[in-house]
């Protein structure tokens, strides 16, 4: 709708000096023809009491107030109600000051004995459309940052795709021939000699968990081949915490499931969300070092937002404050010394990311961590 200066504004109007308080009311309500809706305080506590208890689209803010005087009062008007146009109202002489007061958040300012009821009504006027441009313009650069940032991120994993496929392939053949030969050793070693027969072994392992790095490495870099059907969330819990079984039984792990039955399908590749299911239960176990911790498993259908949530609740010792923002950059890992490699949060991130899903991975108030995915309702 087209802005008019018949328009009523709720105004605000905060002036200690009485005489300039009632003709700038008056003003106001003319202006509008009596449709405005204003009000008016003495004191910075008695604008900030009413700016608690209504909403206005602009003040007339004096700054020589006798709670606060100079540019602070700005600076407070603007952290109470970041949306409010500011007018501010200088003393005759003080244009200098006026054009400051635009540096720190005003959007416009009068002078004493120099407006009329038209002029003030489209200084106004003219603030509360300033605000609202600048309070857009600040939208729309987030927007902007958002989506530059998200582009960093694209071009990041690309570049890992490509870098990683590249080495999986060179390394993995000459792996191919280590396993390979360390088999055929094994296998024709004649000696009892149990101290070969533990080193072949520990070759043998270092060179299998390098090549399952490599497997999921290459598995990431096709990861843009999916097999999306219409699937049931709940049947994927079921079939992932069947694969996990035995970790769960190794650490007599509680798991309680909280399965909604009235859980709507979601469109997704099967096997793809059971990798990223298998991977936050592993993290929730790897982190839960006490036996017979708990685990709640849970279903939500959020129909409001066509969402479909699952989260996994852990009594772990959570994510420390200041690895929070590292826990999904590939090759981040807490657990290095324990077989860890960083991947398990990246994968997940970008086989939801190619499910127009997310993940996300926090500490719970109670103590633990809670992974939450959430998915597209199918239609
Ligand atoms: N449930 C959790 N509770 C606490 N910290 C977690 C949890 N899940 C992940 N983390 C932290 O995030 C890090 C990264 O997790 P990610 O799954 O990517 O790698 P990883 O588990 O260390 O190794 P892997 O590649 O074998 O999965 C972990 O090392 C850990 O510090
Ligand atoms: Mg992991």
């Amino acid at each position: 709708m087209e802005a008019k200066l018949t328009d009523p504004l709720r105004t605000l109007i905060v002036e200690d000096n009485q005489v300039d308080q009632t003709m700038l009311a008056a003003m106001v309500t003319e202006a509008s023809r009596g449709l405005s809706f204003v009000q008016t305080a003495d004191t910075l506590q008695g604008a900030l009491n009413l700016l608690h208890s209504y909403e206005f689209d602009v003040i007339i803010l004096d700054l020589n107030l006798p709670d606060s005087q100079g540019y602070e009062t700005i600076r407070d008007i603007n952290k109470a109600a970041p949306k409010l146009a500011i007018v501010v109202n200088t003393g005759s002489y003080e244009e200098d000051i006026g054009i400051q007061t635009l540096r720190i958040g005003a959007q416009d300012f009068l002078i004493k004995g120099k407006y009329n009821g038209y002029t003030l009504n489209k200084t106004l006027h003219y603030a509360v459309e300033r605000k609202r441009m600048e309070l857009e313009l600040i939208l729309l650069y987030q927007e902007v940052k958002e989506s530059q940032n998200q582009i960093v991120q694209m071009e990041k994993m690309k570049m890992v795709g490509t870098l990683a496929s590249g080495v999986a392939h060179e390394v993995r053949n000459p792996l191919a021939t280590v396993l390979y030969g360390v088999n055929y050793l094994y296998n024709r070693l004649e000696s009892d000699d149990k101290s070969i027969k533990n080193v072949m072994d520990t070759i043998r392992e270092s060179a299998e968990k390098a090549n399952n790095i490599i497997t999921d490495l290459l598995d990431f870099s096709h990861i843009d081949q999916l097999n999306k059907t219409e699937v049931n969330l709940n049947e994927i819990v079921e079939k992932s915490l069947s694969l996990i079984h035995h970790n769960i039984q190794e650490k007599n792990i509680l798991i309680v499931k909280e399965l909604d039955k009235q859980l709507p399908t979601v469109i997704a590749d099967t096997n793809r969300i059971v990798q990223v299911l298998v991977n936050l239960l592993m993290n929730a176990i790897h982190a839960m070092p006490n036996k017979g911790s708990k685990i709640i498993i849970r279903s939500v259908n959020k129909s409001s937002n066509n969402a479909t949530i699952i989260e996994i609740d852990d009594e772990g010792q959570g994510i420390d404050e200041e690895h929070i923002n590292k826990i999904f950059d590939p090759f981040f890992t807490t657990r290095r010394a324990n077989g860890g490699v960083g991947l398990g949060l990246f994968v997940c991130q970008n086989i939801m990311k190619l499910h127009d899903g997310t993940v996300f991975l926090k500490n719970r108030p109670e103590g633990g961590a809670r992974a939450t995915l959430t998915f597209k309702t199918s239609q």
